[in-house]
């Protein structure tokens, strides 16, 4: 039988942090909310009060359903909340070092039968895991961009993942409604592997001015049939992360078309990270 988790720690509460709580807390567990800096902290907790708001909206949630839901999220500033936590999953930006501290600090918090996860987008997990001294019991944990949306949960193993917390993780993705799949610690796993060398193809077509932004959008709309054209979707990804997991990508594959396009550089040094900052591709102010 897989072990339930019920109170589960997300540590970053950017779109995908606060996206993932949300989830937790939809599910009916406990969900203790970490960002170390006060405003982000305030960022995050709008970011799931928007969301389920529009839910209400949309007839989704009753007004109490959304009360609950706020109300199983502790929002704090430290990571010491966490050492009851049955289950933690980082999500902060993506930069190794930075993962790699968080990680040795949440061993050193957590009780040795907590399941540490990270939701990289691409970078290894058995390196992360490599600072803990559990390192069978880290994970990678992925979930996609809306996350209360998008049904996927990418399982990530690495060579020294144990059984158990694996199936465990597989088994809670499935009560928050999602389905997992099991995927290598490779970089990328499999859709940003996939779904990247498109995107950023897309952004190189542009450069070469094959077609414009809006056509290459609506092509891609209406002739493959995908929900929304790569500018609009690396507006939802971020900029900033679109960039790094290219970044990251190429470094591993040497395959040309993970270089990151020069316009994707252009955009992220100048802050137009996409729908967050307001403008990327497309302008939302
Ligand atoms: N947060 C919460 N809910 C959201 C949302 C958000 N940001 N955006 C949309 N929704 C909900 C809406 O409330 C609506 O829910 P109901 O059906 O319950 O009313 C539903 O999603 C559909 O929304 P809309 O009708 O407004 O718009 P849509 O039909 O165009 O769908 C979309 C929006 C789900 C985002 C859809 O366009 C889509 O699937 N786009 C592709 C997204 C994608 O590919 N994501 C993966 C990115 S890669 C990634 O994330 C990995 C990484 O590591 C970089």
């Amino acid at each position: 039988m897989p072990r339930a988790f019920e109170t589960v720690g997300v540590v970053g509460l950017g779109t995908m942090g606060a996206g993932i709580a949300e989830v937790f807390a939809r599910a009916g567990l406990g969900v203790i909310g970490v960002e170390v800096d006060a405003d982000a902290l305030e960022r995050g907790r709008g970011h799931i009060r928007r969301s389920t708001e529009r839910a209400v909206s949309r007839g989704r949630l009753t007004e109490a359903e959304r009360d609950e839901i706020f109300g199983r999220v502790r929002f704090t500033g430290s990571l010491d909340d966490l050492r009851d936590a049955d289950l933690v999953i980082e999500a902060i930006p993506e930069v190794m070092d930075f993962k790699r501290a968080l990680f040795a600090d949440l061993d050193r918090i957590c009780k040795p039968a907590a399941v540490l996860a990270t939701n990289s987008s691409s970078l290894s997990v058995t390196a992360i895991a490599a600072a803990t001294s559990r390192p069978g019991r880290v994970i990678g944990m992925h979930f996609f961009n809306p996350a209360p949306v998008m049904k996927l949960v990418e399982v990530v193993h690495t060579v020294v993942t144990e059984a158990g917390p694996a199936d465990d993780v597989a088994a809670l993705a499935r009560r928050l409604g999602k389905s997992p799949v099991t995927v290598g610690d490779r970089a990328g796993f499999v859709v940003n592997r996939l779904l990247l060398g498109y995107l950023n193809h897309a952004a190189t077509l542009l450069e070469r001015g094959v077609a414009s932004m809006g056509d290459i959008d609506t092509a891609m709309r209406l002739g493959a049939g995908l929900p929304m054209g790569p500018f609009t979707l690396l507006d939802l990804i971020g900029l900033d992360t679109a960039y790094e997991v290219c970044e990251v990508l190429f470094q591993e594959s040497r395959d040309r078309v993970h270089a990151p396009a020069p316009i994707l550089r252009e955009l992220v040094a100048g802050g137009l990270l996409g729908r967050k900052s307001g403008r990327g591709f497309h302008d939302y102010e």
